[in-house]
Protein backbone atom coordinates (compact mmCIF):
# COMPACT_ATOMS: atom_id res chain seq x y z
CA UNK A 1 0.00 0.00 0.00
CA UNK A 2 3.03 2.54 0.80
CA UNK A 3 5.01 1.69 -2.34
CA UNK A 4 5.26 4.89 -4.49
CA UNK A 5 3.40 3.26 -7.67
CA UNK A 6 0.51 2.82 -5.37
CA UNK A 7 0.36 6.52 -3.25
CA UNK A 8 0.54 8.32 -6.17
CA UNK A 9 -2.37 8.10 -7.61
CA UNK A 10 -3.68 9.47 -4.22
CA UNK A 11 -1.43 12.38 -5.05
CA UNK A 12 -3.70 13.41 -8.08
CA UNK A 13 -7.41 13.09 -6.79
CA UNK A 14 -7.64 16.68 -7.23
CA UNK A 15 -6.84 16.20 -11.21
CA UNK A 16 -8.56 13.50 -11.69
CA UNK A 17 -12.12 14.95 -10.29
CA UNK A 18 -11.48 17.28 -13.70
CA UNK A 19 -10.75 14.95 -16.21
CA UNK A 20 -12.26 11.82 -17.58
CA UNK A 21 -9.97 9.09 -16.55
CA UNK A 22 -11.60 5.76 -15.37
CA UNK A 23 -9.38 5.91 -11.77
CA UNK A 24 -6.77 8.27 -10.05
CA UNK A 25 -4.58 5.28 -11.07
CA UNK A 26 -4.94 6.08 -14.57
CA UNK A 27 -4.37 9.77 -14.25
CA UNK A 28 -1.15 8.78 -11.93
CA UNK A 29 0.77 5.88 -14.33
CA UNK A 30 -1.91 6.57 -17.51
CA UNK A 31 -2.92 2.55 -17.76
CA UNK A 32 -5.37 0.55 -15.53
CA UNK A 33 -3.59 -0.96 -12.40
CA UNK A 34 -3.73 -4.55 -14.28
CA UNK A 35 -2.25 -3.40 -17.93
CA UNK A 36 0.31 -1.22 -15.99
CA UNK A 37 1.31 -4.35 -13.69
CA UNK A 38 2.31 -7.11 -16.50
CA UNK A 39 5.05 -4.50 -16.90
CA UNK A 40 6.12 -4.03 -13.94
CA UNK A 41 7.75 -7.35 -12.50
CA UNK A 42 8.23 -5.50 -9.00
CA UNK A 43 3.84 -4.42 -9.05
CA UNK A 44 3.34 -7.91 -9.62
CA UNK A 45 5.40 -9.41 -7.08
CA UNK A 46 4.44 -6.81 -4.61
CA UNK A 47 0.74 -7.24 -5.26
CA UNK A 48 0.47 -11.63 -5.61
CA UNK A 49 2.54 -11.46 -1.84
CA UNK A 50 0.33 -9.15 -0.43
CA UNK A 51 -3.10 -10.91 -1.88
CA UNK A 52 -1.34 -14.41 -0.71
CA UNK A 53 -1.08 -12.97 2.76
CA UNK A 54 -4.36 -11.77 3.00
CA UNK A 55 -5.21 -15.02 1.61
CA UNK A 56 -3.37 -17.05 4.57
CA UNK A 57 -5.39 -14.71 7.36
CA UNK A 58 -8.45 -15.80 5.71
CA UNK A 59 -8.44 -19.10 3.61
CA UNK A 60 -8.66 -21.32 7.06
CA UNK A 61 -11.28 -19.84 9.06
CA UNK A 62 -13.46 -20.09 5.36
CA UNK A 63 -12.75 -23.63 5.27
CA UNK A 64 -13.49 -24.55 8.98
CA UNK A 65 -16.64 -22.00 9.46
CA UNK A 66 -17.77 -22.64 5.58
CA UNK A 67 -17.04 -26.49 5.25
CA UNK A 68 -20.66 -27.08 4.36
CA UNK A 69 -20.96 -25.03 1.18
CA UNK A 70 -17.93 -26.64 -0.35
CA UNK A 71 -19.76 -30.19 0.17
CA UNK A 72 -21.28 -32.45 -3.05
CA UNK A 73 -19.39 -30.12 -5.00
CA UNK A 74 -16.96 -32.02 -7.89
CA UNK A 75 -15.14 -28.98 -9.09
CA UNK A 76 -14.30 -25.55 -8.59
CA UNK A 77 -12.60 -22.80 -10.27
CA UNK A 78 -11.13 -19.41 -8.72
CA UNK A 79 -11.09 -16.63 -10.66
CA UNK A 80 -8.59 -14.29 -10.54
CA UNK A 81 -7.06 -16.87 -7.96
CA UNK A 82 -3.66 -15.13 -8.11
CA UNK A 83 -0.62 -17.55 -7.57
CA UNK A 84 -3.08 -20.06 -6.36
CA UNK A 85 -3.03 -19.87 -2.10
CA UNK A 86 -6.99 -20.10 -1.73
CA UNK A 87 -7.08 -22.83 -4.39
CA UNK A 88 -4.28 -24.62 -3.19
CA UNK A 89 -5.82 -24.61 0.67
CA UNK A 90 -9.04 -25.90 -1.00
CA UNK A 91 -7.90 -28.47 -3.27
CA UNK A 92 -5.52 -29.49 0.20
CA UNK A 93 -8.53 -29.52 2.13
CA UNK A 94 -11.14 -31.58 -0.19
CA UNK A 95 -8.89 -33.86 -1.83
CA UNK A 96 -12.35 -35.08 -3.91
CA UNK A 97 -12.55 -31.60 -4.98
CA UNK A 98 -11.13 -30.66 -8.68
CA UNK A 99 -9.41 -27.09 -8.42
CA UNK A 100 -8.58 -24.42 -11.01
CA UNK A 101 -7.15 -21.34 -10.35
CA UNK A 102 -7.81 -18.71 -13.26
CA UNK A 103 -5.89 -15.76 -13.76
CA UNK A 104 -4.17 -13.12 -15.99
CA UNK A 105 -1.43 -15.52 -17.58
CA UNK A 106 1.61 -13.34 -16.56
CA UNK A 107 0.19 -14.49 -12.89
CA UNK A 108 0.30 -17.75 -13.57
CA UNK A 109 2.98 -18.28 -16.06
CA UNK A 110 5.71 -21.41 -14.60
CA UNK A 111 3.43 -22.05 -11.27
CA UNK A 112 3.07 -26.12 -11.76
CA UNK A 113 -0.18 -28.29 -11.78
CA UNK A 114 0.00 -30.93 -8.48
CA UNK A 115 -2.42 -33.35 -8.05
CA UNK A 116 -5.85 -32.35 -7.93
CA UNK A 117 -5.06 -27.83 -8.25
CA UNK A 118 -4.21 -26.94 -11.75
CA UNK A 119 -3.20 -23.21 -13.54
CA UNK A 120 -4.81 -21.89 -16.27
CA UNK A 121 -3.66 -18.47 -17.59
CA UNK A 122 -7.09 -16.52 -19.59
CA UNK A 123 -8.93 -13.98 -19.11
CA UNK A 124 -12.39 -13.69 -17.02
CA UNK A 125 -14.39 -11.72 -19.35
CA UNK A 126 -13.83 -14.39 -22.15
CA UNK A 127 -13.74 -17.76 -20.55
CA UNK A 128 -14.09 -19.19 -17.41
CA UNK A 129 -13.18 -22.97 -17.50
CA UNK A 130 -16.34 -25.30 -16.49
CA UNK A 131 -16.61 -26.39 -12.93
CA UNK A 132 -19.58 -26.73 -10.25
CA UNK A 133 -18.96 -23.79 -8.36
CA UNK A 134 -16.90 -20.66 -9.12
CA UNK A 135 -15.15 -18.59 -6.56
CA UNK A 136 -14.50 -15.03 -6.71
CA UNK A 137 -12.27 -13.66 -3.56
CA UNK A 138 -11.89 -10.00 -3.50
CA UNK A 139 -12.20 -9.84 -7.11
CA UNK A 140 -15.91 -7.93 -7.77
CA UNK A 141 -15.07 -5.06 -5.74
CA UNK A 142 -12.35 -4.50 -8.54
CA UNK A 143 -15.11 -3.69 -10.41
CA UNK A 144 -18.37 -0.78 -11.75
CA UNK A 145 -21.13 -2.37 -11.67
CA UNK A 146 -21.43 -3.21 -15.71
CA UNK A 147 -17.91 -5.19 -15.36
CA UNK A 148 -19.49 -7.28 -12.49
CA UNK A 149 -22.50 -8.00 -14.24
CA UNK A 150 -20.56 -9.43 -17.11
CA UNK A 151 -17.69 -11.46 -14.94
CA UNK A 152 -21.05 -12.64 -12.92
CA UNK A 153 -22.73 -13.69 -16.37
CA UNK A 154 -19.92 -15.41 -17.64
CA UNK A 155 -19.74 -17.21 -14.59
CA UNK A 156 -23.68 -18.40 -14.51
CA UNK A 157 -22.88 -19.70 -18.52
CA UNK A 158 -19.43 -21.77 -16.97
CA UNK A 159 -21.97 -23.18 -13.99
CA UNK A 160 -24.58 -23.92 -16.16
CA UNK A 161 -22.90 -26.34 -18.78
CA UNK A 162 -22.06 -29.23 -16.46
CA UNK A 163 -24.75 -31.22 -16.33
CA UNK A 164 -24.24 -34.03 -14.75
CA UNK A 165 -27.82 -34.80 -14.41
CA UNK A 166 -27.17 -35.43 -10.51
CA UNK A 167 -28.10 -32.39 -7.97
CA UNK A 168 -25.56 -30.29 -7.05
CA UNK A 169 -25.30 -27.46 -5.85
CA UNK A 170 -23.90 -25.28 -8.39
CA UNK A 171 -23.20 -21.46 -7.43
CA UNK A 172 -21.00 -19.10 -7.47
CA UNK A 173 -19.28 -17.86 -4.00
CA UNK A 174 -17.77 -14.73 -3.10
CA UNK A 175 -15.79 -13.54 -0.79
CA UNK A 176 -15.48 -9.61 -0.20
CA UNK A 177 -16.88 -7.27 1.90
CA UNK A 178 -20.70 -6.38 2.68
CA UNK A 179 -20.77 -2.63 4.40
CA UNK A 180 -22.70 -2.02 7.14
CA UNK A 181 -25.91 -0.43 7.43
CA UNK A 182 -24.79 2.71 9.54
CA UNK A 183 -27.89 2.41 11.25
CA UNK A 184 -26.62 -0.86 12.84
CA UNK A 185 -23.44 -0.09 13.66
CA UNK A 186 -22.30 0.52 17.26
CA UNK A 187 -19.42 1.59 19.03
CA UNK A 188 -17.68 -1.82 18.36
CA UNK A 189 -17.82 -1.86 14.74
CA UNK A 190 -18.04 1.51 13.80
CA UNK A 191 -14.24 0.77 13.13
CA UNK A 192 -14.87 -2.45 11.11
CA UNK A 193 -16.74 -0.27 9.16
CA UNK A 194 -14.38 2.52 8.63
CA UNK A 195 -12.57 0.49 6.95
CA UNK A 196 -14.69 -0.99 4.75
CA UNK A 197 -15.25 2.57 4.12
CA UNK A 198 -11.15 3.40 3.28
CA UNK A 199 -11.26 0.32 1.32
CA UNK A 200 -14.12 1.88 -0.98
CA UNK A 201 -11.88 4.66 -1.38
CA UNK A 202 -9.12 2.65 -2.87
CA UNK A 203 -10.83 0.97 -5.00
CA UNK A 204 -11.58 4.36 -6.57
CA UNK A 205 -8.64 5.15 -6.45
CA UNK A 206 -6.79 2.07 -7.73
CA UNK A 207 -9.82 0.65 -9.88
CA UNK A 208 -12.82 0.89 -11.12
CA UNK A 209 -14.84 -0.83 -8.40
CA UNK A 210 -16.59 0.09 -4.73
CA UNK A 211 -17.48 -1.64 -1.33
CA UNK A 212 -21.14 -2.59 -1.40
CA UNK A 213 -23.75 -2.70 0.77
CA UNK A 214 -26.15 -5.61 0.49
CA UNK A 215 -28.75 -4.22 -1.55
CA UNK A 216 -25.92 -3.35 -4.24
CA UNK A 217 -24.64 -6.57 -4.34
CA UNK A 218 -28.30 -8.08 -4.64
CA UNK A 219 -28.84 -5.96 -7.87
CA UNK A 220 -25.70 -7.02 -9.20
CA UNK A 221 -27.09 -10.71 -8.98
CA UNK A 222 -30.54 -9.74 -9.88
CA UNK A 223 -29.12 -8.05 -13.07
CA UNK A 224 -27.11 -11.19 -14.27
CA UNK A 225 -29.76 -13.35 -14.07
CA UNK A 226 -29.20 -15.62 -10.60
CA UNK A 227 -32.52 -16.32 -7.92
CA UNK A 228 -31.28 -16.21 -4.94
CA UNK A 229 -27.94 -15.62 -2.35
CA UNK A 230 -27.28 -16.07 1.34
CA UNK A 231 -24.42 -14.03 3.01
CA UNK A 232 -22.07 -15.80 5.77
CA UNK A 233 -20.03 -13.15 7.75
CA UNK A 234 -16.72 -14.96 7.96
CA UNK A 235 -14.03 -12.65 9.52
CA UNK A 236 -14.17 -8.94 10.41
CA UNK A 237 -14.84 -7.10 7.63
CA UNK A 238 -15.52 -9.90 5.03
CA UNK A 239 -18.47 -12.25 4.17
CA UNK A 240 -18.93 -14.95 1.93
CA UNK A 241 -21.39 -14.59 -0.22
CA UNK A 242 -23.26 -17.60 -1.76
CA UNK A 243 -25.00 -16.70 -5.27
CA UNK A 244 -27.40 -19.27 -6.91
CA UNK A 245 -29.41 -19.54 -11.10
C1 LIG B 1 -7.47 -8.33 -5.82
S1 LIG B 1 -6.64 -9.68 -6.59
C2 LIG B 1 -7.40 -11.08 -5.82
C3 LIG B 1 -6.51 -12.31 -5.83
C4 LIG B 1 -7.06 -13.53 -5.08
N1 LIG B 1 -8.42 -13.86 -5.49
C5 LIG B 1 -7.01 -13.30 -3.59
O1 LIG B 1 -8.01 -12.88 -3.00
O2 LIG B 1 -5.96 -13.54 -3.00
C6 LIG B 1 -7.42 -9.67 -8.20
C7 LIG B 1 -6.87 -10.71 -9.15
O3 LIG B 1 -7.60 -10.64 -10.38
C8 LIG B 1 -6.71 -10.90 -11.45
N2 LIG B 1 -7.29 -10.39 -12.70
C9 LIG B 1 -7.42 -9.10 -13.10
N3 LIG B 1 -8.02 -9.05 -14.29
C10 LIG B 1 -8.28 -10.33 -14.67
C11 LIG B 1 -8.88 -10.93 -15.82
N4 LIG B 1 -9.37 -10.17 -16.81
N5 LIG B 1 -8.98 -12.27 -15.87
C12 LIG B 1 -8.49 -13.05 -14.86
N6 LIG B 1 -7.92 -12.55 -13.74
C13 LIG B 1 -7.81 -11.20 -13.64
C14 LIG B 1 -5.44 -10.17 -11.01
O4 LIG B 1 -4.29 -10.60 -11.69
C15 LIG B 1 -5.41 -10.50 -9.50
O5 LIG B 1 -4.69 -11.69 -9.23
Amino acid sequence: MLDPILTKPWDILGNWFQNNDSTPFDTAHGKTLWDYACHVPKLVHLFNEGMASDARLIINVLIDKCKGSFEGLDSLVDVGGGTGTVGKAIADAFPHLNCTVLDLPHVVAGLKDSGNLKYVGGDMFEDVPVADAVLLKSILHDWNDDECVKILKRCKETISKQDKGVVIKKKVMIVDMVVMEKKKVNDESLKLMETQLFFDLLMMVLQTGRERREEEWAKLFFAAGFSNYKITPILGLRSLIEVFP
